[in-house]
């Protein structure tokens, strides 16, 4: 008998109701969709709202003198401004747009970190790192040796906050490090890192990919140096994302790329460049991106913040308890608080495989290594078979992940 757990998903808060503003379940009936982590599906809100700012705003931004220009600055200026609210950041200048987590991470270890760095610099990351928060650190590494420290975890999978307050030695300038980790779901003491790296002068980045989807945060009360997501995951579009660093950090930082709009003056001879956020948003940028992402904040912000978390802290739970009574099945780092992420082994069926059987009953999840190979080569596992959650997922969509799993492991024989 599988131990079902009680799920108190919060009053008011109605998932199967809310995948109607979702068209992707209407055009794929039957999905269970459960890879959110990799990147949330759209609400009709953010499509509409796209295609809508395309027939009626849309023109480049900062540079026309004529109505529609100014509307679409307009909105794009906007956009920051909401952005600074979702974090609770104190000014809209310490709100970057940029692709993604991926550039902002590079952004901060190229502009902030080739200036402020010395060989023989320290910059700790953790174990559980997407390769997006280690390759960039590696870069700069090459280019003006640092060194890059490795905080463990412990056997529940979470930080080793012991060992991790042992690194923090004098050499240590950044803590660069997940606040949710992608193939776990745990959920690190950020506040606790930030005391702890501040008491010793020391800068924090906090890669918010996983964290900001599911959980309200609030960079002023966290007092972290940089924050970073993308607006895929957070049912924005594609190709926008955020980098928040505090304001007298940003105006110390040089630019990384070169162009139109982050200028103040060019002549042949000398470029002087704008003020923060501009100065690093070179070339016109992801317009329509961050309007998307506008209303995408706005989507959630209708949902309720604390709403989705109770919501997707219930449903990780019952996953990780109905996977965890599953014979020959295991949670990779079962026992730390987690939210939207849970990650399964089956003895005797490999997560490529597992997943293209899960495939076959319309449950989508992702197998491998989820950009975290330390991670997976620490574990000792090739790979894992991931299951993510969002706003729009359901119990029901657990007990279709389960019967399916069940099925593979007859296939294979397992049971
Ligand atoms: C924790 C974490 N950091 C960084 C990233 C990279 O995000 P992106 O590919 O959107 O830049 C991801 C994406 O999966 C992630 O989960």
């Amino acid at each position: 008998m599988n131990v079902v757990a009680k799920l108190e998903i919060p009053a008011g808060f109605d998932p199967l109701g809310l995948r109607a503003e979702f068209p992707v379940f209407e055009r794929n009936p039957g999905l269970v969709f459960l890879d959110t982590a990799a990147s949330s599906q759209k609400p009709r809100v953010v499509i509409d709202g796209l295609a809508e700012f395309y027939r009626s705003d849309y023109a480049n931004v900062h540079r026309g003198v004529y109505g529609l220009s100014a509307r679409s600055t307009d909105r794009y200026d906007k956009a920051r401004h909401s952005v600074r609210r979702f974090l609770n950041a104190a000014h809209d200048s310490e709100i970057v747009f940029v692709r993604g987590a991926t550039e902002a991470l590079n952004l901060v270890a190229y502009s902030w970190g080739a200036t402020f760095l010395r060989a023989g610099d320290q910059v700790v990351i953790s174990q559980l790192e997407h390769h997006s928060n280690i390759v960039p650190w590696q870069f700069l590494r090459d280019r003006i040796g640092i060194e890059l420290v490795v905080a463990p975890i412990d056997d529940t999978g979470g930080l080793d906050m012991p060992a991790f307050a042992k690194l923090l030695a004098e050499r240590v300038k950044l803590v660069s490090i997940t606040h949710v980790a992608n193939v776990t779901g745990h959920i690190l003491p950020v506040r606790s890192i930030v005391r702890m790296a501040h008491a010793r002068g020391i800068k924090v980045m906090l890669d918010g990919c996983q964290a900001l989807p599911r959980l309200p945060v609030d960079v002023q009360d966290l007092d972290c140096d940089f924050y970073v997501f993308s607006g895929h995951k957070l049912y924005g579009p594609t190709g926008i994302g955020g980098l928040y660093a505090k304001r007298a950090i940003l105006e110390t930082m040089p630019p990384w790329q070169g162009g139109g709009d982050m200028i103040e003056t060019v002549t042949f001879e000398r470029t002087t460049y704008a003020p923060p956020p501009q100065r690093f948003e070179a070339g016109t940028p992801d317009i329509s991106g961050a309007i998307g992402l506008d209303l995408a904040i706005g989507f959630i912000e209708s949902l309720g913040r604390d709403a989705i978390r109770d919501h997707e802290t219930a449903l990780t739970e019952y996953a990780a308890q109905r996977l965890a009574a599953m014979p020959g099945v295991g949670i990779v780092g079962a026992g730390a608080e987690r939210i939207g992420v849970v990650s399964f082994v089956v003895d005797g069926v490999h997560p490529h495989d597992l997943a293209t059987i899960l495939d076959q009953h319309n449950v989508a999840v992702r197998a491998g290594h989820h950009c975290a190979q330390p991670l997976m080569d620490h574990l000792g596992l090739p790979a894992t078979t991931r299951a993510s959650f969002g706003v729009y997922s359901h119990e029901s969509d657990v007990d279709a992940l389960v019967a399916a799993v069940k099925t593979a492991q007859k296939i294979f024989g397992c049971v």
